[in-house]
């Protein structure tokens, strides 16, 4: 048999309606904030994520799916969304119409990683862009808009890291500052880290090589050499954010593992998924879109990673641990949407004429929004009523052929029991009227 790729799945009609729910969450509070969605396609030329991203970052290296299309074209399918959204925004002049632009997107991202709890080579991200925008306000707002949706989805234990790399005025004399440290730690260094040393220094920062972490644990901070600019601007951002009271901890390690950053870094960590990992990180991009051949704008935004986020407000959902009433107000909420899928009414036909009806009254019903299931193999009362059961329906509806000679069909509540009865002749507005979806 044919399977899925290593790494790639099939997320499965029982964890779908989770994984809506944490969208239609998301996009709600981010509209309520003024953004708007952009969709963008999910091959673009390598050039472009060579570029924004680095070439010297991990995923730049090693973690592309890029290949030769039939012209031998080199295309690569997107590790991530920000260079396609900021490429999006150049090539249709976004920012002539508003210089302010708020673009949210949602779709999967493919990084050739090694498998594991939580990560995937094909995973869904939730984006969230801002042009045109130097204040450290909207720093602040778009950590503030990530607190905010964990919070409504009932999460508690992440903790949100932020750190500032500077800009070009600053970062060049902690760069040569980190270089000289390098230098005397070369010995422990792994070949990647020597390797990428002269080019790009910072990146050793991201090293996930124990020997090197342990090495690299007393370097130097950009955070001690901030210019002045730069220094207000995190310092706003810290005290917005405490004023708002969104937890967070100053973190000096967190350099991100692609090249764009600067000023604000963030990422927003879990340790329900195993180890330490991320659910979403971002930062400011000042310089990207003038690097990508746009004019100067100021550009800053997130990533959630959306296959992270639904484990962990699953394992929320399925946890029977001691809850406050928040966290079990949370919890039903998801349960509800999660069971929004069953019907509200299942017709039992018994006879053939039965069968052609409940196929009318279904099509019927559904189209006026009252979710209706039917079944049209003919099996009994006591065989479909546990059909019933099973897809969790609120009603069912028995037409037998005796029923629909007599004109009274059973509505029967299955939680409470109760039976009302239908007439034949124009059910939908009878159904509507007991349930109320008048
Ligand atoms: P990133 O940190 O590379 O940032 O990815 C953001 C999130 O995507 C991560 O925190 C993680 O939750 C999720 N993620 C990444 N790789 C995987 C994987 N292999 N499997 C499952 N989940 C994964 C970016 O992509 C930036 N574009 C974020 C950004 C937007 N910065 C500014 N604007």
């Amino acid at each position: 048999m044919i399977q899925t790729i290593r790494g790639f799945r099939d997320i499965l009609p029982e964890d779908t309606p989770l994984w809506q729910a944490i969208e239609s969450c998301a996009s709600k509070l981010f509209e309520n904030f003024g953004f708007k969605e952009i969709r963008i396609p999910i091959m673009e030329k390598t050039e472009l994520f060579a570029r924004s991203i680095g070439e010297t970052t991990d995923i730049v290296e090693k973690e592309m799916y890029t290949f030769p299309d039939r012209k031998g074209d080199k295309l690569t399918l997107r590790p991530e969304a920000t260079a396609s959204v900021v490429r999006a925004f150049i090539q249709h002049s976004m920012g002539a119409s508003d210089s302010v632009q708020k673009l949210y997107t949602i779709g999967p991202m493919f990084r050739r990683e090694r498998p594991q709890k939580g990560r995937y080579r094909q995973f869904y991200q939730i984006n969230a862009e801002v042009f045109g925008i130097a204040s450290p306000y909207i720093d602040a707002q778009l950590i503030l808009i990530l607190n905010e949706l964990f919070k409504r989805l009932g999460l508690s234990e992440l903790e949100a890291h932020i750190n500032s790399l500077g800009c070009k005025e600053c970062r060049p004399n902690f760069q040569k500052e980190l270089l000289t440290f390098l230098q005397d730690k070369k010995e422990q260094l792994c070949e990647n880290c020597l390797r990428r040393m002269d080019k790009n220094p910072l990146r050793t920062l991201d090293c996930k090589v124990p020997d090197c972490r342990e090495a690299l644990k007393d370097a130097p901070s950009t955070l001690n050499h901030l210019c002045s600019g730069c220094q207000d601007h995190f310092e706003t951002v810290k005290s917005v954010l405490t004023e708002q009271g969104v937890d967070f901890i100053v973190d000096k390690t967190l350099v991100r593992g692609l090249d764009y950053y600067s000023k604000t870094t963030f990422e927003i960590l879990t340790t329900a998924l195993g180890a330490q990992s991320a659910v979403a990180g971002g930062g400011r991009y000042d310089a990207l879109i003038k690097e990508l051949g746009g004019d100067e704008t100021y550009g800053i935004g997130f990533a959630i990673g959306l296959d992270r986020l639904a484990e962990i407000v699953a394992q929320m959902i399925n946890s029977n641990a001691q809850e406050d009433a928040k966290a079990q107000t949370s919890k039903a909420h998801f349960l509800e949407l999660m069971h929004s899928n069953s019907p509200d009414i299942f017709i039992i036909p018994l006879g053939d004429k039965a069968i052609r009806l409940a196929y009318m009254w279904t099509s019927a019903l559904n189209i006026a929004g009252i979710k209706t299931e039917t079944d049209y193999s003919g099996r009994s009362l006591k065989s479909l009523m546990k059909r019933a059961d099973k897809l969790n329906a609120q009603y069912v509806l028995i037409a037998g052929d005796k029923e629909i000679e007599d004109n009274a069909l059973v509505l029967r509540n299955m939680g409470t029991k109760e039976q009302y009865f239908v007439t034949t002749d124009n059910p939908v507005e009878q159904v509507e009227t007991l349930l109320n979806r008048v």
